[in-house]
Protein backbone atom coordinates (compact mmCIF):
# COMPACT_ATOMS: atom_id res chain seq x y z
CA UNK A 1 0.00 0.00 0.00
CA UNK A 2 1.36 3.80 -0.97
CA UNK A 3 2.69 5.38 2.32
CA UNK A 4 0.76 8.47 3.56
CA UNK A 5 3.00 11.71 3.27
CA UNK A 6 3.41 13.42 6.29
CA UNK A 7 4.24 17.07 7.22
CA UNK A 8 5.72 18.02 10.50
CA UNK A 9 5.28 21.64 11.97
CA UNK A 10 7.61 23.06 14.33
CA UNK A 11 10.71 20.77 14.56
CA UNK A 12 11.66 21.48 18.46
CA UNK A 13 12.00 19.18 21.30
CA UNK A 14 8.95 17.08 20.65
CA UNK A 15 8.68 17.44 17.00
CA UNK A 16 12.62 15.95 16.28
CA UNK A 17 15.14 17.09 18.80
CA UNK A 18 14.02 14.52 21.69
CA UNK A 19 15.57 11.96 19.22
CA UNK A 20 19.14 12.94 19.66
CA UNK A 21 18.75 12.04 23.45
CA UNK A 22 20.58 9.25 24.20
CA UNK A 23 18.63 7.68 26.85
CA UNK A 24 14.87 7.80 25.53
CA UNK A 25 13.88 4.98 23.82
CA UNK A 26 12.96 4.94 20.29
CA UNK A 27 10.81 6.52 18.02
CA UNK A 28 9.75 9.41 21.04
CA UNK A 29 9.26 12.58 18.40
CA UNK A 30 6.59 13.09 15.91
CA UNK A 31 9.48 13.05 13.01
CA UNK A 32 10.31 9.94 15.05
CA UNK A 33 7.27 7.90 15.06
CA UNK A 34 6.30 8.64 11.30
CA UNK A 35 9.32 7.73 9.95
CA UNK A 36 9.37 4.30 11.84
CA UNK A 37 6.08 3.70 10.61
CA UNK A 38 5.37 1.20 7.80
CA UNK A 39 2.40 3.23 6.07
CA UNK A 40 3.42 7.12 6.52
CA UNK A 41 6.71 8.72 5.19
CA UNK A 42 7.63 11.79 6.18
CA UNK A 43 7.97 14.33 3.19
CA UNK A 44 8.10 17.99 4.64
CA UNK A 45 8.47 20.37 7.51
CA UNK A 46 8.28 23.63 8.59
CA UNK A 47 9.20 25.65 11.35
CA UNK A 48 9.40 29.36 12.10
CA UNK A 49 13.20 29.21 13.13
CA UNK A 50 16.12 28.15 10.06
CA UNK A 51 17.85 26.47 11.80
CA UNK A 52 15.14 24.00 13.33
CA UNK A 53 14.91 23.25 9.75
CA UNK A 54 18.76 23.11 9.09
CA UNK A 55 18.51 20.29 12.10
CA UNK A 56 15.56 18.57 10.85
CA UNK A 57 17.23 18.28 7.32
CA UNK A 58 20.49 16.94 8.86
CA UNK A 59 18.27 14.46 11.16
CA UNK A 60 15.69 13.27 8.24
CA UNK A 61 16.95 13.70 5.68
CA UNK A 62 14.23 16.00 4.49
CA UNK A 63 14.51 18.80 2.30
CA UNK A 64 11.05 20.56 1.53
CA UNK A 65 11.55 22.47 3.82
CA UNK A 66 9.21 25.59 4.82
CA UNK A 67 9.45 28.95 7.01
CA UNK A 68 5.63 29.35 6.86
CA UNK A 69 2.90 26.43 7.59
CA UNK A 70 0.58 27.92 4.85
CA UNK A 71 2.52 27.66 2.33
CA UNK A 72 4.04 24.09 2.85
CA UNK A 73 0.17 22.76 3.59
CA UNK A 74 -0.42 24.75 -0.08
CA UNK A 75 2.51 23.34 -2.05
CA UNK A 76 2.93 19.94 -0.53
CA UNK A 77 -0.30 18.45 -0.05
CA UNK A 78 0.74 16.28 2.99
CA UNK A 79 -1.83 13.79 3.90
CA UNK A 80 -0.91 13.48 7.55
CA UNK A 81 0.03 16.59 9.69
CA UNK A 82 1.96 16.68 12.82
CA UNK A 83 1.76 19.50 14.95
CA UNK A 84 4.80 20.01 17.39
CA UNK A 85 4.78 23.78 17.64
CA UNK A 86 4.07 25.87 20.41
CA UNK A 87 0.29 25.84 22.02
CA UNK A 88 -0.71 29.00 21.11
CA UNK A 89 -0.58 28.07 17.38
CA UNK A 90 -2.39 24.51 17.62
CA UNK A 91 -6.21 26.15 16.98
CA UNK A 92 -4.98 28.35 13.55
CA UNK A 93 -2.89 25.21 12.57
CA UNK A 94 -5.37 22.75 12.69
CA UNK A 95 -7.93 24.92 11.37
CA UNK A 96 -5.66 25.89 8.44
CA UNK A 97 -4.60 22.10 7.83
CA UNK A 98 -8.39 20.65 8.44
CA UNK A 99 -9.32 22.94 5.21
CA UNK A 100 -6.05 22.12 3.15
CA UNK A 101 -7.50 18.29 2.11
CA UNK A 102 -5.03 16.41 5.14
CA UNK A 103 -6.80 13.23 6.13
CA UNK A 104 -5.62 13.46 9.46
CA UNK A 105 -3.93 15.70 12.06
CA UNK A 106 -1.41 14.99 15.09
CA UNK A 107 -1.90 17.78 17.71
CA UNK A 108 0.34 18.04 20.39
CA UNK A 109 -1.51 18.42 23.94
CA UNK A 110 -2.33 20.97 25.64
CA UNK A 111 -5.36 20.94 22.46
CA UNK A 112 -5.03 24.83 22.59
CA UNK A 113 -5.25 27.55 24.79
CA UNK A 114 -8.88 27.84 24.87
CA UNK A 115 -12.57 25.74 25.22
CA UNK A 116 -13.60 27.67 22.23
CA UNK A 117 -10.81 27.13 20.43
CA UNK A 118 -10.72 23.66 21.04
CA UNK A 119 -14.37 23.15 19.89
CA UNK A 120 -13.54 24.95 16.42
CA UNK A 121 -10.69 22.34 15.64
CA UNK A 122 -12.73 19.40 16.29
CA UNK A 123 -15.77 21.18 14.39
CA UNK A 124 -13.25 22.21 11.89
CA UNK A 125 -11.95 18.83 11.44
CA UNK A 126 -15.47 16.95 11.36
CA UNK A 127 -16.97 18.91 8.72
CA UNK A 128 -13.46 18.23 6.60
CA UNK A 129 -13.71 14.45 7.61
CA UNK A 130 -10.29 14.69 8.93
CA UNK A 131 -9.26 12.59 12.28
CA UNK A 132 -7.59 14.93 14.72
CA UNK A 133 -5.43 12.73 17.52
CA UNK A 134 -4.08 14.64 20.20
CA UNK A 135 -0.97 13.14 21.36
CA UNK A 136 -1.50 12.25 24.78
CA UNK A 137 0.80 9.83 24.58
CA UNK A 138 0.42 7.39 27.81
CA UNK A 139 -2.69 6.32 26.30
CA UNK A 140 -0.45 4.33 23.64
CA UNK A 141 1.86 3.15 26.73
CA UNK A 142 2.51 -0.10 27.18
CA UNK A 143 2.69 -0.34 30.79
CA UNK A 144 -0.47 1.97 30.96
CA UNK A 145 -2.13 -0.18 29.09
CA UNK A 146 -1.29 -3.08 31.54
CA UNK A 147 -2.30 -1.21 34.02
CA UNK A 148 -5.32 -0.53 32.81
CA UNK A 149 -5.82 -4.14 32.37
CA UNK A 150 -5.44 -5.01 35.36
CA UNK A 151 -8.06 -2.49 36.90
CA UNK A 152 -10.83 -3.79 34.15
CA UNK A 153 -9.97 -7.46 34.81
CA UNK A 154 -10.92 -6.83 38.36
CA UNK A 155 -7.16 -7.90 39.70
CA UNK A 156 -7.59 -4.67 42.47
CA UNK A 157 -11.33 -5.22 42.87
CA UNK A 158 -14.02 -2.50 42.12
CA UNK A 159 -12.39 0.82 41.75
CA UNK A 160 -12.56 3.29 44.69
CA UNK A 161 -10.35 6.29 43.81
CA UNK A 162 -7.43 7.66 42.05
CA UNK A 163 -4.10 9.71 43.39
CA UNK A 164 -2.08 11.66 41.14
CA UNK A 165 0.98 13.06 41.00
CA UNK A 166 2.95 15.64 38.24
CA UNK A 167 5.67 17.31 40.31
CA UNK A 168 8.00 19.35 38.68
CA UNK A 169 10.02 22.48 38.57
CA UNK A 170 9.44 25.98 37.39
CA UNK A 171 10.55 26.89 33.69
CA UNK A 172 12.94 29.36 33.11
CA UNK A 173 12.27 32.64 32.36
CA UNK A 174 13.35 33.03 28.83
CA UNK A 175 11.67 29.62 27.49
CA UNK A 176 8.41 29.59 26.14
CA UNK A 177 6.51 27.70 28.87
CA UNK A 178 7.16 30.67 31.02
CA UNK A 179 5.22 33.03 27.99
CA UNK A 180 1.25 33.11 29.29
CA UNK A 181 0.34 33.89 25.97
CA UNK A 182 2.43 30.62 24.09
CA UNK A 183 1.55 28.08 26.62
CA UNK A 184 -1.84 29.52 28.55
CA UNK A 185 -0.72 28.58 32.48
CA UNK A 186 1.82 26.45 34.29
CA UNK A 187 2.16 22.87 35.30
CA UNK A 188 -1.48 22.33 35.17
CA UNK A 189 -1.49 22.75 31.34
CA UNK A 190 1.51 21.82 30.26
CA UNK A 191 2.35 18.15 31.64
CA UNK A 192 -0.77 18.18 34.20
CA UNK A 193 -2.78 17.51 30.96
CA UNK A 194 -1.61 14.36 30.59
CA UNK A 195 -2.49 13.22 34.37
CA UNK A 196 -5.79 14.54 34.09
CA UNK A 197 -5.89 12.73 30.10
CA UNK A 198 -4.80 9.22 32.11
CA UNK A 199 -7.53 9.86 34.54
CA UNK A 200 -10.34 10.23 32.04
CA UNK A 201 -8.70 7.64 29.89
CA UNK A 202 -9.27 5.34 33.04
CA UNK A 203 -12.79 6.56 34.93
CA UNK A 204 -14.42 8.83 33.28
CA UNK A 205 -15.34 12.60 33.28
CA UNK A 206 -14.94 14.69 35.71
CA UNK A 207 -18.32 16.00 37.12
CA UNK A 208 -17.49 18.74 39.44
CA UNK A 209 -13.82 19.96 40.71
CA UNK A 210 -12.22 21.66 44.02
CA UNK A 211 -9.28 23.18 43.54
CA UNK A 212 -6.31 25.49 44.94
CA UNK A 213 -4.08 27.13 42.92
CA UNK A 214 -0.88 28.79 43.81
CA UNK A 215 1.70 31.08 42.27
CA UNK A 216 4.64 32.08 43.90
CA UNK A 217 7.17 33.39 41.77
CA UNK A 218 7.22 36.53 39.33
CA UNK A 219 6.54 34.19 36.35
CA UNK A 220 2.40 34.95 34.71
CA UNK A 221 1.83 31.16 35.57
CA UNK A 222 0.93 29.30 38.42
CA UNK A 223 3.53 26.82 39.60
CA UNK A 224 1.68 24.79 42.56
CA UNK A 225 -1.85 23.42 42.29
CA UNK A 226 -4.06 20.97 43.99
CA UNK A 227 -7.14 19.65 43.25
CA UNK A 228 -10.16 17.10 44.25
CA UNK A 229 -11.96 16.03 41.22
CA UNK A 230 -15.75 14.06 41.67
CA UNK A 231 -16.14 11.79 38.12
CA UNK A 232 -19.26 10.75 37.10
CA UNK A 233 -18.66 7.42 38.08
CA UNK A 234 -18.76 8.63 42.07
CA UNK A 235 -15.36 8.44 42.52
CA UNK A 236 -12.96 10.81 43.45
CA UNK A 237 -9.56 11.67 42.04
CA UNK A 238 -7.17 13.73 44.38
CA UNK A 239 -3.79 15.50 42.19
CA UNK A 240 -0.80 17.40 42.73
CA UNK A 241 0.50 19.31 40.23
CA UNK A 242 4.14 21.27 39.98
CA UNK A 243 5.19 22.19 43.65
CA UNK A 244 8.36 23.48 42.31
CA UNK A 245 10.35 20.61 42.30
CA UNK A 246 14.17 20.32 41.50
CA UNK A 247 13.13 16.89 39.68
CA UNK A 248 10.34 15.84 37.76
CA UNK A 249 7.78 12.70 39.10
CA UNK A 250 4.72 11.98 37.15
CA UNK A 251 2.60 8.65 38.98
CA UNK A 252 -1.24 7.52 38.64
CA UNK A 253 -2.14 5.41 41.48
CA UNK A 254 -5.50 3.52 41.22
CA UNK A 255 -7.17 2.36 44.53
CA UNK A 256 -9.47 -0.57 44.29
CA UNK A 257 -11.50 -2.44 47.06
CA UNK A 258 -8.77 -5.01 47.10
CA UNK A 259 -5.61 -3.48 46.00
CA UNK A 260 -4.22 -0.85 44.48
CA UNK A 261 -1.97 -0.46 40.82
CA UNK A 262 0.12 2.35 39.80
CA UNK A 263 1.83 3.51 36.94
CA UNK A 264 4.05 6.73 36.08
CA UNK A 265 7.22 7.56 35.08
CA UNK A 266 9.90 4.61 36.02
CA UNK A 267 6.69 3.28 37.97
CA UNK A 268 4.79 0.32 38.08
CA UNK A 269 3.14 -0.90 40.95
CA UNK A 270 0.60 -3.92 41.53
CA UNK A 271 -0.34 -4.49 45.54
CA UNK A 272 -3.39 -6.65 46.64
CA UNK A 273 -5.60 -7.05 49.86
CA UNK A 274 -4.04 -9.98 51.38
CA UNK A 275 -4.22 -11.75 55.01
CA UNK A 276 -1.02 -9.99 57.57
CA UNK A 277 1.42 -11.90 58.23
CA UNK A 278 1.97 -9.50 61.18
CA UNK A 279 -1.36 -9.48 62.64
CA UNK A 280 -4.02 -12.46 63.33
CA UNK A 281 -7.25 -11.48 60.93
CA UNK A 282 -5.91 -8.53 59.29
CA UNK A 283 -5.96 -7.57 55.64
CA UNK A 284 -3.16 -5.28 53.96
CA UNK A 285 -1.61 -5.34 51.12
CA UNK A 286 0.91 -7.25 49.44
CA UNK A 287 2.83 -6.67 46.80
CA UNK A 288 2.83 -8.77 43.45
CA UNK A 289 4.79 -8.65 40.00
CA UNK A 290 3.73 -5.89 37.65
CA UNK A 291 3.14 -7.69 34.34
CA UNK A 292 5.55 -5.94 32.29
CA UNK A 293 5.48 -6.60 28.86
CA UNK A 294 7.93 -8.86 27.21
CA UNK A 295 9.30 -6.68 24.12
CA UNK A 296 9.28 -2.68 23.68
CA UNK A 297 6.93 -1.23 21.98
CA UNK A 298 7.28 3.03 21.45
CA UNK A 299 3.87 4.62 22.12
CA UNK A 300 5.10 7.30 19.29
CA UNK A 301 5.08 4.46 16.77
CA UNK A 302 1.79 3.10 18.00
CA UNK A 303 0.59 6.53 18.03
CA UNK A 304 1.21 6.77 14.22
CA UNK A 305 0.54 3.17 13.33
CA UNK A 306 -3.27 3.80 14.72
CA UNK A 307 -3.63 7.10 12.81
CA UNK A 308 -2.80 5.34 9.75
CA UNK A 309 -5.26 2.60 10.52
CA UNK A 310 -8.09 5.42 11.63
CA UNK A 311 -7.59 7.21 7.93
CA UNK A 312 -8.07 3.58 6.67
CA UNK A 313 -11.33 3.33 8.38
CA UNK A 314 -9.74 -0.02 10.45
CA UNK A 315 -9.45 1.26 13.92
CA UNK A 316 -11.07 3.61 16.42
CA UNK A 317 -9.25 6.97 17.46
CA UNK A 318 -8.19 6.76 21.45
CA UNK A 319 -6.92 9.78 21.78
CA UNK A 320 -9.59 12.35 20.21
CA UNK A 321 -9.99 16.02 20.07
CA UNK A 322 -12.80 15.71 22.55
CA UNK A 323 -10.43 13.96 25.41
CA UNK A 324 -8.42 16.76 24.52
CA UNK A 325 -10.62 19.27 25.02
CA UNK A 326 -11.85 17.26 27.93
CA UNK A 327 -8.37 17.41 29.49
CA UNK A 328 -8.09 21.27 29.49
CA UNK A 329 -11.81 21.37 30.47
CA UNK A 330 -10.91 20.09 33.67
CA UNK A 331 -8.27 22.00 34.20
CA UNK A 332 -10.29 25.59 33.29
CA UNK A 333 -12.48 23.72 36.06
CA UNK A 334 -9.63 23.79 38.70
CA UNK A 335 -8.58 27.68 37.82
CA UNK A 336 -12.32 28.28 37.99
CA UNK A 337 -12.19 26.76 41.72
CA UNK A 338 -9.13 29.51 42.31
CA UNK A 339 -10.98 32.22 40.90
CA UNK A 340 -14.36 31.46 42.64
CA UNK A 341 -12.51 31.50 46.10
CA UNK A 342 -12.17 27.60 45.98
CA UNK A 343 -15.70 26.47 45.47
CA UNK A 344 -16.99 23.34 43.98
CA UNK A 345 -17.47 24.23 40.84
CA UNK A 346 -19.91 21.99 38.39
CA UNK A 347 -18.64 21.00 34.57
CA UNK A 348 -19.53 21.85 32.02
CA UNK A 349 -18.16 25.63 32.25
CA UNK A 350 -20.00 28.20 30.36
CA UNK A 351 -17.16 30.57 29.69
CA UNK A 352 -15.32 29.21 27.11
CA UNK A 353 -13.35 31.98 25.45
CA UNK A 354 -11.15 33.01 28.55
CA UNK A 355 -9.06 31.26 30.94
CA UNK A 356 -9.81 31.91 34.42
CA UNK A 357 -6.47 31.92 34.85
CA UNK A 358 -6.44 35.32 33.47
CA UNK A 359 -9.10 36.84 35.87
CA UNK A 360 -6.99 35.44 38.48
CA UNK A 361 -3.87 37.17 37.23
CA UNK A 362 -5.45 40.22 36.98
CA UNK A 363 -6.81 40.18 40.71
CA UNK A 364 -3.19 39.49 41.91
CA UNK A 365 -2.18 42.53 39.76
CA UNK A 366 -5.03 44.50 42.01
CA UNK A 367 -3.09 43.20 44.80
CA UNK A 368 -5.19 40.54 45.40
CA UNK A 369 -3.37 37.09 46.15
CA UNK A 370 -4.00 34.09 45.31
N1 LIG B 1 3.38 14.90 24.44
C1 LIG B 1 4.42 15.25 25.17
O1 LIG B 1 4.85 14.52 26.05
C2 LIG B 1 5.06 16.59 24.93
C3 LIG B 1 6.39 16.82 25.33
C4 LIG B 1 6.95 18.07 25.06
C5 LIG B 1 6.19 19.06 24.45
N2 LIG B 1 4.89 18.82 24.12
C6 LIG B 1 4.06 19.85 23.47
O2 LIG B 1 4.60 20.06 22.15
C7 LIG B 1 4.52 21.43 21.80
C8 LIG B 1 5.95 21.94 21.50
O3 LIG B 1 6.76 21.79 22.66
P1 LIG B 1 8.35 21.64 22.56
O4 LIG B 1 8.81 21.36 23.93
O5 LIG B 1 8.73 20.71 21.49
O6 LIG B 1 8.74 23.13 22.16
P2 LIG B 1 10.01 23.64 21.32
O7 LIG B 1 10.11 25.10 21.58
O8 LIG B 1 11.19 22.76 21.57
O9 LIG B 1 9.56 23.37 19.80
C9 LIG B 1 8.49 24.06 19.23
C10 LIG B 1 8.90 24.50 17.84
O10 LIG B 1 7.76 25.09 17.21
C11 LIG B 1 8.25 26.16 16.41
N3 LIG B 1 7.14 27.05 16.08
C12 LIG B 1 6.52 27.95 16.87
N4 LIG B 1 5.53 28.56 16.19
C13 LIG B 1 5.51 28.01 14.95
C14 LIG B 1 4.71 28.20 13.78
N5 LIG B 1 3.73 29.12 13.74
N6 LIG B 1 4.97 27.45 12.69
C15 LIG B 1 5.97 26.54 12.70
N7 LIG B 1 6.76 26.30 13.78
C16 LIG B 1 6.52 27.02 14.88
C17 LIG B 1 9.34 26.81 17.27
O11 LIG B 1 10.23 27.60 16.49
C18 LIG B 1 10.02 25.58 17.85
O12 LIG B 1 11.11 25.13 17.06
C19 LIG B 1 3.83 22.13 22.96
O13 LIG B 1 2.45 22.21 22.71
C20 LIG B 1 4.09 21.21 24.14
O14 LIG B 1 3.11 21.29 25.15
C21 LIG B 1 4.33 17.60 24.34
Amino acid sequence: MEKLSVGVIGCGRIGSLLERDPYRRKPCTHAGAFSACEGTALKCACDIDPDRLAQFRADWGVDRLYLDYREMLGKEKPEIVSIASWTSTHKDIVVEAANSGVKGILCEKPIALSLADADEMISECESNNVALMINHERRWDQRVLAAKKLIDDGTIGELRSIRGEMLCGVPDERSWKSDLSLVGGGPLLHDGTHLFDLIRYFAGDAVSIVGFVQKNTSLPIEDSATATLMLENGISANVEVGGRRAYFHFSVSFWGSNGMVAVGNGINDLWVGAESSSFDGFRELSRREFPLPETYKSSYLSMAEEMVDVINGSSTNRSTGEDGREALHIIWGIYESERQGNSSIDLPIEQKEISPLVDILNRQRLGRAF
